[in-house]
């Protein structure tokens, strides 16, 4: 154990830790009849003290108070029985690059100086000042085995791969789940619209858990931190084929905030953003629909990430954080469609984590 003391990355992630439950003794139940398998690889790891495995599965732009959640009951069922659910969380600053900039270095943003989705992001400063110092190069050091998937920051554009990481399957700039780019180990991989071959959250899925599997077969004695950084339920919104027709009259958005508008006593933007026309409102509701359908397949995602470390024997000694880089307003005072403002629904996020000492079914 060499790395951390002082850097802010691994700070966060240990005061998250710390946080959440080594203090408690919770023992829990245990989720399913798998979490009680001992098979002969987790005895072996118990033998040798194996560190916890880290899984962090990041969504983009999913909102908490727009009840995006209804659309993710194995996750809830995985989280909720098996972990805690915090439902005061909170993104540093609603909105992509900054706030994944955050989460990458444990720096606000007066600290890290990305301001916005375009300079700043993924730019050289960032690559010289910050980016050597994320979380994954710290836990690299200190013997962990590294891998990304999906989403990194907006302006990326899969030049190199940054440091720490030990397998890199990166998405080159913002969010797609067809006809994109991605930087694999530094080789560029292009994918069109197949969706048995190219749907990304798929990939991201599919790919995760080969590295996860093969990693612990070759190096049973390292600790893995994996990322999963999916890019629903961001735009383009699209569903896989058989999601499609998935929740046709989808109302959850409706909030009593939804097109309360003007609003007077707030700041300048809701004083001038009136109430919506029915065109707005329509597309609110295609909007809300179309995002909660492609969390199905992050759904299915979580479920087999969550199978593969049963079946791994696993499960016990990894610890499992969800949560979004922010949040979103569907129509929300008036607002048609977006992130960025200091209200609720776009600053808090979903966030749930299991594992070691992590008590499980608390709020
Ligand atoms: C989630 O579970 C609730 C309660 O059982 C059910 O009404 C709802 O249809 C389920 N949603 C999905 C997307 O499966
Ligand atoms: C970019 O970051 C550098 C240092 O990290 C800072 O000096 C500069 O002001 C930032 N630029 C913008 C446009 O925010
Ligand atoms: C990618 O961005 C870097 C700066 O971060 C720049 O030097 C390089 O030319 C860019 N490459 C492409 C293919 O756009
Ligand atoms: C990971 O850490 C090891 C040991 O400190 C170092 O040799 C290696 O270059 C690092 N790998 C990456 C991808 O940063
Ligand atoms: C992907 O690109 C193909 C070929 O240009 C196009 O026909 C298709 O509509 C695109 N699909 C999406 C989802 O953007
Ligand atoms: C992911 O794996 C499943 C099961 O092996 C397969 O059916 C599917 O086509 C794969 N998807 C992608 C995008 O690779
Ligand atoms: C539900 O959605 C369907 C399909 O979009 C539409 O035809 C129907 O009118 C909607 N029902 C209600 C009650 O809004």
């Amino acid at each position: 154990m060499m790395a951390g003391r002082g850097h802010p990355a691994i700070t966060l992630l240990l005061l998250l830790l710390v946080l959440v439950g080594i203090i408690s003794e919770a023992q829990g139940s245990g989720y399913l009849s798998g979490f009680r398998l001992r098979s002969r690889l987790q005895r072996d790891r118990q033998m040798r003290n194996v560190r916890p495995n880290i899984i962090l599965i990041l969504t983009d732009d999913q909102d908490i108070e727009l009840g995006s959640m209804q659309a993710m009951n194995k996750t809830r069922h995985i989280m909720e029985k098996g972990g805690t659910h915090f439902s005061n969380a909170f993104s540093t600053t609603p909105m992509c690059c900054p706030s994944r900039s955050s989460i990458l270095t444990g720096k606000y943003v007066h600290n890290h100086h990305t301001y916005t989705n375009n300079e700043n992001c993924s730019s050289p400063s960032w690559q010289a000042q910050h980016e050597p110092h994320t979380f994954a190069v710290h836990l690299n050091n200190s013997g962990y085995r590294t891998a990304f998937f999906g989403k990194y920051l907006n302006e990326y554009n899969g030049s190199y791969v940054p440091p720490g990481w030990k397998e890199w399957v990166a998405l080159v700039k913002n969010s797609r789940f067809y006809n994109y780019t991605l930087c694999r180990n530094g080789v560029r991989e292009k994918h069109s619209s197949d969706y048995t071959k190219d749907y990304l959250t798929d990939i991201i899925t599919n790919n995760s858990i080969n590295y996860f599997r093969m990693s612990k077969r070759m190096y049973p004695h390292r600790p893995v931190l994996m990322v999963l950084s999916h890019v629903a339920p961001h735009g383009p919104e699209d569903s896989a084929p058989q999601y499609s027709a998935a929740f046709p009259n989808a109302s959850q958005h409706i909030t009593p905030s939804y097109n309360y508008a003007p609003n007077l006593d707030k700041h300048w933007i809701l004083r001038y953003t009136g109430a919506m026309k029915p065109v707005h409102m329509q597309f609110t509701n295609m909007l809300q629909r179309r995002r909660m359908q492609t969390l199905l397949s992050v759904d299915d995602s979580v479920e087999k990430v969550y199978n593969a470390l049963v079946e791994t024997g696993e499960l016990d000694n990894t610890y499992l954080i969800y949560t979004s880089d922010h949040g979103y307003h569907i129509g929300q005072f008036g607002l048609v469609k977006g992130k960025s403002m200091p209200y609720e629904f776009d600053i808090r996020v979903p966030f749930y984590v299991r594992g070691p000492n992590v008590e499980q079914g608390t709020t």
